[in-house]
């Protein structure tokens, strides 16, 4: 989340004020260069995508290098990256796993969630993907709450079952702060799913990795991308 190719992602916004008659939101929609975006605590979670504009942000970073007929979502908040795999994969088949119903209600309000090729899974993405007993061609990790990134994504377990749940050609996406612990996360990734490509962005990392089952997958050595760095 909160990534910025041009620097202004990642930096706190200030809250929008609710008007004084309605209930307080958590959730505002904000101006990001013209376009619609979901904030919350101070932060951009999801950006509208709009027919002909570019993407913007880490969403783009996240996407697939080939090309998945289906994709988990792990986060859903108001949908960009559902828009972006759609507009790039048209008819790819998604589901998209999202535990707070509140966001989903304000998104729905004021985002699009309405893609015929997007299902929703309202339930706490660990466990969906505990009992997941299919496979899909793209996995995308984009779990914070807040600004809190959920470090039960780092767990062995879960990491391993994210390799069980992605077909075994397919991609796995990991979205992550850029701190301090940043390498010592992707090392941690990286002993146990192949880390095929980095993107290091200004705020936000993100990790590529196969199952290390699939013809791409690749001779698990971490190949770091800071091409794409503003
Ligand atoms: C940065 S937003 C996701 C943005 C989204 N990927 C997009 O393309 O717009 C992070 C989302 O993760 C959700 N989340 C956090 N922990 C979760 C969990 N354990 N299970 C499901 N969703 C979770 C939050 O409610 C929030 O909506």
């Amino acid at each position: 989340m909160m990534a910025d190719e041009g620097g202004r992602w990642g930096t706190r916004m200030s809250r929008a004020l609710p008007p004084p008659d309605s209930p307080a939101s958590r959730f505002q929609v904000e101006d990001y260069d013209g376009r619609p975006a979901l904030g919350a605590d101070g932060i951009i979670h999801s950006v509208a995508v709009r027919a002909g504009e570019p993407a913007v942000g880490y969403w783009p970073h996240m996407l697939p290098e080939s090309t998945p007929h289906s994709a988990l979502l792990l986060g859903v908040g108001g949908a960009t990256l559902a828009h972006l795999l759609t507009r790039r994969h048209p008819g790819i088949e998604i589901v998209g796993v999202e535990k707070d119903p509140e966001v989903i209600a304000f998104a729905r309000e004021h985002f699009d969630l309405d893609l015929p090729n997007f299902t929703l899974v309202l339930e706490d993405a660990f466990e969906y993907v505990e009992r997941c007993d299919r496979r899909y061609g793209y996995v995308a990790v984009d779990l914070f709450v807040g600004h809190v990134f959920q470090r039960a994504v780092l767990r062995k377990a879960f990491l391993r079952r994210l390799g069980a749940v992605a077909a075994p050609d397919g991609e796995i996406a990991i979205n992550m702060f850029r701190e301090q612990r940043s390498e010592q996360h992707l090392a941690r990734i990286q002993r146990i799913l192949p880390v095929r490509r980095v993107d290091r962005l200004r705020c936000n990392i993100i990790a590529h990795c196969t199952t290390g089952e699939g013809v791409s997958g690749g001779s698990g050595r971490l190949r770091p991308r800071d091409a794409k760095q503003p």
